[in-house]
């Protein structure tokens, strides 16, 4: 068996995680919406036609936020087409996906979807077609309390009470030649900036992401991040992170270190949004908002074919990756990668929660069941509030195709506000056991509450419609206590949580 070490101190804090690192997205794509979260066809389905099955599920992530309604979606998407009569709402092409959108799903029933799933809704606005109206416009309608056209209007269409939303998207992904009206970064700085500044006049109590790169491997990235930050600063409170990975050459090792990559790029892209700081003689500082993140590559080949058999179809089962073991250990060093940052990644949003890239899938008509990568989440969500701890693992190294100097034992340690520590790790190494010393000398007693652990011998395995429960977690082998050390075992590929409890 290898060895590992972990030392932490009580006193060793890296921030206050944000529960807002646990959010989720939802777009307008594929059966994310419909045949997801909502099909009123369903028998599961509740009087306003929500998958009460998915919600179950949804609920179990415990999601404080959720991104809403793209996406690339939203750079062509009309938000007035989305309220008001069911029947009167427009049937529109969309551009980003080339599906048909019918709005039947639309900004009341994503609302009250939010307060059933008991998550915050973090609303994006369209700065591909639209500007500085629309923007203006939906929060008067959304957060104004009445007397006024907008608010007005959302009062007639059955809702008294403002939405209140707070958290506001300027945009998604307009770095990208893909999106609906793309625009360079002093462009999109520009109107930003002006849709950001009349938003917070008509509601000051809300809080603005701006648009980073698309990933860490666009040509624009820094120069994007750096002109746009110039132009909105003062406006924003966010700048927003994206990033996928896939195993395209079914290189497991690679595949597992891409998290390193992460880390890289939110460190980046903090020294950029600090070096603005300094430019502009500032006290406030920007945080970043990783909100979109995951596993994408399995659907890839099979979408390209579903575009091309029904172009301008409705909810096509599109970006629906099935997730093997391997991908729910990327992330889960993915979830402990936001955690490691906690002091600077505010929000963080998993893309997406059902069907499209999600940790949930449906049958339409059907079950919904968790896919590998749920349980991670899940677990990090569930375990992982409280005070983020340095880590100082001491681990053995390796190399592959694409890093160097990988930790076998990846981990990250929460301390919880009732004195509980919880620790999280994956084992990366493909052969061997580790056992990890893990230093709690600093926390007074603690006992050993739950070793969780997810282990399955074959890395491509997947849960399905047929067997839901093929991957999941169970009881990990534990450890013992000697003083203040506690020796757990760590499975060879294995994603574990150990739960220690403060002894009162
Ligand atoms: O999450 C799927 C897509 O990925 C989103 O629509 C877009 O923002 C990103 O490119």
């Amino acid at each position: 068996m290898n060895r590992a070490s972990i030392i932490l101190d009580k006193d060793y804090v890296i921030g206050e995680i944000d529960p807002r690192i646990y959010g989720a997205f939802v777009e307008h794509l594929g059966r994310c919406v419909y045949g997801g979260i909502y099909e009123p066809d369903h028998p599961e389905a509740d009087e306003e036609g929500f998958r009460r099955d998915v919600m179950e599920l949804v609920r179990k992530l415990d999601v404080p936020v959720t991104r809403y309604p793209g996406g690339n979606f939203v750079s062509g998407f009309n938000w007035e087409d989305s309220i008001g009569p069911k029947n009167q709402r427009p049937a529109k092409l969309d551009l980003a996906w080339f599906t048909t959108e019918t709005n039947e799903f639309g900004f009341h029933e994503f609302v009250s979807w939010c307060q059933k799933a008991k998550t915050d809704p973090m609303y994006s606005i369209n700065l591909g077609t639209r500007g500085v109206e629309a923007a203006m416009n939906i929060v008067e309608y959304a957060n104004h309390k009445g007397g006024s056209y907008w608010s007005d209007l959302r009062i007639k269409n059955g809702s008294k009470d403002p939405f209140n939303i707070k958290l506001w998207c300027l945009g998604n992904e307009m770095d990208g030649p893909w999106q609906i009206a793309h625009k360079t970064a002093q462009e999109y700085g520009r109107i930003a900036n002006e849709a950001g500044k009349v938003m917070k006049w008509v509601d000051p109590s809300i809080e603005l992401v701006a648009c980073g790169s698309s990933n860490s491997e666009m040509p624009t990235f820094g120069d994007w991040e750096l002109e746009v930050l110039n132009e909105c600063y003062d406006t924003v409170d966010y700048i927003s992170l994206h990033r996928y990975y896939g195993n395209r050459t079914n290189d497991t090792p690679s595949f597992l270190a891409s998290s390193m990559d992460m880390d890289d790029f939110i460190k980046t892209v903090v020294a950029i949004c600090d070096s603005i700081k300094g430019k502009k003689h500032r006290k406030k500082s920007i945080n970043l908002s990783f909100d979109e993140w995951n596993v994408w590559y399995h659907s890839n080949e099979q979408d390209e074919k579903i575009k091309k058999l029904d172009k301008w179809g409705r909810a096509l089962p599109l970006l629906e990756d099935v997730y093997n073991f391997e991908d729910a250990l990327l992330v889960g060093s993915m979830l402990m990668t936001l955690q490691r940052n906690a002091d600077r990644v505010k929000i963080a949003c998993i893309a997406q929660l059902v069907n499209v890239i999600a940790p949930i899938m449906t049958e339409n008509g059907g079950a919904a069941w968790a896919q590998t990568i749920f349980y991670p989440f899940m677990h990090a969500s569930k375990y992982g509030r409280g005070k983020s701890l340095q880590a100082i693992v001491t681990s053995p190294l390796y190399d592959c195709k694409e890093y160097t100097d990988v930790p076998y034992i990846d981990a990250s340690a929460v301390l919880g506000d009732d004195g509980s520590v919880t620790i999280f790790c994956v084992n990366r190494d493909m052969e061997e056991d580790y056992s990890l010393d893990i230093d709690l000398r600093s926390f007074g007693d603690l006992v050993l509450d739950e070793h969780i652990m997810m282990h399955h011998d074959d890395v491509k395995a997947y849960n399905s419609a047929d067997n839901h429960n093929n991957v999941k977690p169970g009881k990990g082998p534990g450890g013992a206590f000697e003083g203040g050390n506690f020796t757990a075992v760590i499975p060879t590929l294995s994603w574990n949580v150990l739960r220690f409890r403060a002894e009162k």
